[in-house]
């Protein structure tokens, strides 16, 4: 699933050992494996090649420029959600015609760079932002194209965060409201309502909601075009799983397989917004034991990474699989579920520095002693961690650091504290 593989008794991102990282670049660190993002993009790429998708990474997932470039490079387009974002892809020189523009809250100003940078389509999530849209488009008498977002009210069986197909959730505009939209901004405007966006939530390990949504999409579309609207594209959005344990994302070909048939003959440009599948397991963070305590039965591991570096077990209960870059006694994990208990192994809590009893990056699991300067690595780290890091507790934020082959090199310096303070003012 990826190219992090233990070899004589240590952790290698492809041929470098992760060590060797830690020692050059310090810790806590990002390290990202080029070869694995190349292989989950090739693997949707092929897996959807009947219908020549447009691929847009959800750039979200994984900002890097290094990233974003390589994956241009393979054929990707972006996915982006706010001006920072469309930055992001036009700094790598992305083309701006196949860029999707989502998100519900798009102001002025990102609107009319968008326009002016000549994106491909906004996806649309409300009548306020199409007549916003509408009305930059005739100021700048430049033509825009829109997806309008609908909400298929599918269950992605996901966290309640994540969801965003359901009716209740701040995404989309209903079914009903769909047709209505269509009616007063299908025809004659500025803005050229030609296509369905759907995202469902993320990550969604099933194959069914997909099944779902895009049958409903896809019906409604058949409807639309009854009425004479011309819809020429579909976005099913993103949400592909990744593998945080063991095989638990179905694999690329396994969702387009299900979709395909559907597709197949609508003749509507498929797009797809996937992140994680393809970001999530190609990158770890790695942190050092500071210290090691124990308080009753409980020992604790307090690593420099923390939930500064890695929010997602504070923020959603997620689970990233743990384990010494080094481990002692040669205790090599043979998967990484939440329920590996190997003898010699000693129940841990790992927990940062931050002061936030929230700050873990993992609770309760069984893991090899570990003492003070002993490298940690936690895994699926490629996909909404370094993005979403925070400067809490005033922290310089963590390099970035890419592998190719045998060689790795800085994709992102580490801060230093004259950066956490240069933009402020006594
Ligand atoms: N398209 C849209 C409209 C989205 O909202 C998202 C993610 C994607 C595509 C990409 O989804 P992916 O393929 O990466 O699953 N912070 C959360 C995930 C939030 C996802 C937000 N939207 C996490 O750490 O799990």
């Amino acid at each position: 699933m990826d190219h992090f593989n233990y070899r004589e008794g240590q952790l290698y991102c492809e041929d470098v050992p992760l060590e060797r990282i830690a020692d050059e670049c310090g810790t806590p660190t990002y390290v990202y494996s080029r070869q694995t993002f190349t292989d989950h993009f090739t693997r949707i790429r092929d897996a959807f090649a009947e219908l020549s998708p447009i691929i847009c990474y959800s750039i979200k997932s994984c900002h890097n420029l290094s990233i974003l470039s390589m994956l241009k490079d393979l054929g990707s387009s972006f996915d982006v959600v706010s001006g920072g974002e469309l930055k992001r892809a036009l700094e790598i020189g992305a083309d701006a015609s196949k860029i999707v523009f989502a998100g519900v809250g798009k102001t002025e100003e990102e609107i009319t760079h968008a326009i002016d940078s000549g994106i491909g389509w906004f996806n649309v999530e409300s009548e306020q932002e199409l007549e916003h849209i509408d009305r930059i488009a005739g100021q700048l008498g430049k033509p825009a194209t829109a997806a309008l977002r609908v909400n298929p009210d599918v269950d992605p069986q996901t966290h309640r965060y994540t969801t965003t197909g359901k009716k209740e959730t701040k995404f989309g505009v209903d079914m009903e409201r769909a047709r209505r939209v269509f009616k007063e901004f299908g025809r004659d405007r500025h803005v050229k309502l030609t296509a369905i966006h759907i995202h469902i939530g993320s990550p969604v390990n099933k194959i069914e909601p997909y099944v779902a949504s895009t049958t409903k999409a896809v019906d409604l579309i058949q409807s639309l075009r009854n009425d004479g609207f011309e819809i020429n594209a579909l976005n099913i959005g993103g949400g592909f799983g990744a593998n945080y344990e063991k095989d638990e994302a179905p694999p690329a070909k396994a969702y387009a397989e299900a979709v395909i048939p559907i597709l197949r003959d609508t003749n509507l440009q498929l797009l797809l917004e996937p992140g994680r599948s393809i970001s999530g397991n190609a990158g770890v963070l790695i942190g050092r034991c500071i210290y090691t305590k124990s308080s009753g039965d409980k020992q604790f591991l307090i690593s420099d990474a923390s939930m500064t570096e890695l929010l997602r077990p504070a923020l959603y209960e997620a689970y990233h699989f743990v384990w010494p870059v080094k481990p002692a006694g040669g205790l090599i994990p043979p998967h990484r579920g939440h329920d590996l208990k190997l003898d010699g192994t000693l129940l841990m809590d790992v927990v940062g520095p931050v002061c936030e009893s929230g700050d873990f990056i993992a609770k309760d699991r069984w893991l090899p002693p570990v003492e003070r300067g002993d490298l940690i690595a936690a895994f699926t780290s490629g996909a909404y961690a370094s993005v979403m890091a925070s400067h809490y507790n005033s922290r310089p934020q963590a390099p970035e650091v890419l592998v190719e082959g045998n060689t790795f090199r800085v994709v992102r310096n580490r801060e230093t504290y004259d950066d956490l303070v240069t933009a402020e003012r006594v």
